[in-house]
């Protein structure tokens, strides 16, 4: 049921760990199944992500695309990691089950939320970017269908 790459970096997932002093750190849960997803992001002057680790307590969903999303983001700019959506890391993963769609979101969600921080901490704005909810299904109720 789980592709050979999902497999794969559940198994062997990227960037696990933290960064001390990191530039923005972000954290969410998803209330439904008690999962925790916590980002940490090294961005230097130029607003480029230098490094980039997480951990969770999360499902084997939850991991595979926690690693994708930090190899996808490490060594872009902020604006190009904001257009890495749950999705593009699905997909890079050649797909998960539906049912386990909504894990992906909290990579999603937790590298918007380490942005917020660091946008907070340095004054600016970052296009695009909305405040970021500590539990992703908040409001979320009545979408519940999609994932
Ligand atoms: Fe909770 Fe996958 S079941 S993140």
């Amino acid at each position: 049921m789980y592709s050979e790459k999902v497999m794969d970096h559940f198994q062997n997932p990227r960037n696990v760990g933290e960064i001390e002093n990191a530039a923005g750190v972000g954290t969410v849960g998803n209330a439904k199944c008690g999962d925790i997803m916590r980002i940490y992001l090294d961005i230097d002057e130029n607003q480029i992500i230098r490094d980039v680790k997480f951990k969770t307590f999360g499902c084997g969903a939850a991991v595979a695309t926690s690693s994708m999303a930090t190899e996808m983001v490490k060594g872009k700019s902020i604006q190009e990691a904001m257009q890495i959506t749950n999705k593009a890391v699905a997909e890079a993963l050649d797909g998960l089950p539906p049912v386990k769609m909504h894990c992906s979101l909290l990579a999603e969600e937790a590298i918007h939320a380490a942005l917020w921080d660091y946008a907070e901490k340095n004054h600016i704005t970052i296009e695009g970017l909305k405040k970021p909810k500590s539990d992703i299904h908040e409001g979320e109720e009545d979408e519940s269908e999609e994932y």
